[in-house]
Order: C-alpha cells, then sequence, then structure tokens
C-alpha cells in the first residue's frame, strides 16, 4: 500500500511551545498524510544557552506534549515524529518520537552536534524501526546524517523510510541526504526548521528523496510549509543498482574492520 508521508518547515518562537505546537498543527491540518515528519526541537526551539534554560523545556517521554501529539495522531489517523528535548532523571537527551495512535517510542540522537554536548548526553537507545501502516519506519536526527552509520544501520534493519527531525545549519545535509538514500536505496523525509534564533540561522530546504537519490520536494529556505507525497515504499526492498549488485548482498563486512 501506498504511504502518503508528510514533512513539516516550521518557525517556532523560542520557547514558546504551546503557540509552536498549534501553529505545526494549523500547517499539518491542511493536508492528509499516514505519516508526519516534523523538525527537531520543533515546539521549544534549538539553540539554549544554559543547560537550566534546556531542562525547563524538557519533558519525560510520556509528558503533555507527547500526549498532545497522541491526540493529534489519534484523531487525525496519522503517525507523527517530532524532536523535543527529553528529561530522564538527571539526563537531557536530544530525542525525537514516534507517535501512532496511544502507542510511542523514542530515539535518542547518537550523535550531538555542537554546543549540544554541553547540556545533552549521547544517546543510548540506538536505531531501531518501526511499522507504520506496515512500512518499517527508522529514526535518525539531524548531524546523525553525517555519521553513513547511522542510515545504513537503519537500512540493514530494514526502514523503508528514514525519518529525519532536524535543525540543519551547516550548507551539506540536504543534499548529503540524497546520499544515504542512494546509497541505501531507501525514502528519507527530512524536516528542516527556517528562520534564526540567537545568531544561529536554520537553512529550511526540508525535503523528501526517494531510494534512487532523486528529490521528490525541496521546499524553500524561508518560510514555513508543509508538504505530503504519496510513496510506494516497498520500492525500498530493491537493493540492486545492476542485475549484477545488490548493496547489500555485495557487502564485505568482514574486510571491514573497525
Ligand atoms: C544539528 O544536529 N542540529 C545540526
Amino acid at each position: 500500500m501506498e504511504l502518503r508521508l508528510g514533512v513539516v518547515q516550521n518557525r517556532p518562537k523560542f520557547l514558546k511551545s504551546a503557540d509552536n505546537l498549534k501553529a505545526a498543527f494549523e500547517l499539518m491540518d491542511r493536508h492528509e498524510a499516514d505519516l508526519w515528519v516534523l523538525p527537531e526541537f520543533f515546539a521549544s526551539g534549538y539553540n539554549f544557552k544554559t543547560k537550566r534554560e534546556a531542562a525547563k523545556c524538557a519533558e519525560s517521554a510520556d509528558g503533555p506534549l507527547v500526549s498532545l501529539l497522541k491526540a493529534y495522531s489519534s484523531k487525525n489517523a496519522c503517525a507523527i515524529v517530532a524532536g523535543f528535548p527529553e528529561k530522564a532523571g538527571k539526563r537531557l537527551y536530544n530525542s525525537a518520537v514516534l507517535v501512532d495512535g496511544e502507542k510511542s517510542r523514542t530515539y535518542r540522537k547518537t550523535h550531538l552536534f555542537g554546543g549540544e554536548k554541553r547540556f545533552f548526553s549521547p544517546g543510548d537507545t540506538g536505531f531501531w524501526t518501526q511499522d507504520v501502516r506496515g512500512v518499517p519506519v527508522g529514526v535518525m536526527i539531524c548531524f546523525d546524517w553525517f555519521f553513513p552509520e547511522s542510515a545504513r544501520t537503519l537500512a540493514l534493519k530494514g526502514a523503508q523510510v528514514l525519518a529525519h527531525p532536524s535543525n540543519l545549519v551547516l550548507p551539506w545535509g540536504p543534499e548529503g541526504m540524497k546520499i544515504r538514500s542512494l546509497e541505501n536505496r531507501v525514502f528519507s523525509a527530512t524536516a528542516n526548521r527556517v528562520g534564526a534564533e540567537r545568531g544561529l540561522r536554520y537553512i529550511g530546504q526540508s525535503q523528501m528523496v526517494a531510494p534512487n537519490g532523486e528529490l521528490c520536494f525541496r521546499l524553500g529556505g524561508d518560510r514555513p510549509q508543509a508538504a505530503v507525497v504519496e510513496i510506494e515504499p516497498w520500492t525500498a526492498k530493491d537493493k540492486k543498482v545492476h542485475p549484477a549488485n545488490d548493496l547489500f548482498a555485495d557487502r564485505r563486512p568482514r574486510l571491514y574492520g573497525r
């Protein structure tokens, strides 16, 4: 079955979670999708200056933000992947939750970027896949893209769709994700934000890429927007790039060492 895959590109107002959640839902309300991908820290904003500031926005994985996402998911019969600062005991994680009705599962960012290392603990969940409408979906967050192991691990675990909540600030992410899709023959949906926060500018260009590395679409760099594409997820099962070359069967892990 086809999957209607959507991305939300928002412009959160820093630390105004309720407003930002409402604005994201308004963008989603204009479309129908089976799976939505929202940016990293889409409700809180990103550029925290202190751990205390980050902690004030952080919630547990069964906190009010996830409850509101579950309510939207149930009401609109869609699954949602969305980034949020997660509080777990004394630790903070840069997390993304996959919500599907009342069910949820959390991924904690493996490869922290820049100043995140001052406040957040490196993720300890590892990479997992979860079925959405029968389609195995994997989650990776923003800078995880720079480590080919992230997408490769998810693809080896069977992911047909990579949900990629982001707050991209470096210029290479959108083009880089075309390669991640191509080399793993999977769909990827990168949801980035736009705008600036305390001098940090986010590049937008949220996009979706097909298993052949081609763009389904790429949004602009300055406007909040949502877009949905109907994809044929099963095409990601075919890892052949030539009749003689199946990218997974041809791997030589014994020779890769460290
Ligand atoms: C990033 O990982 N937010 C660049």
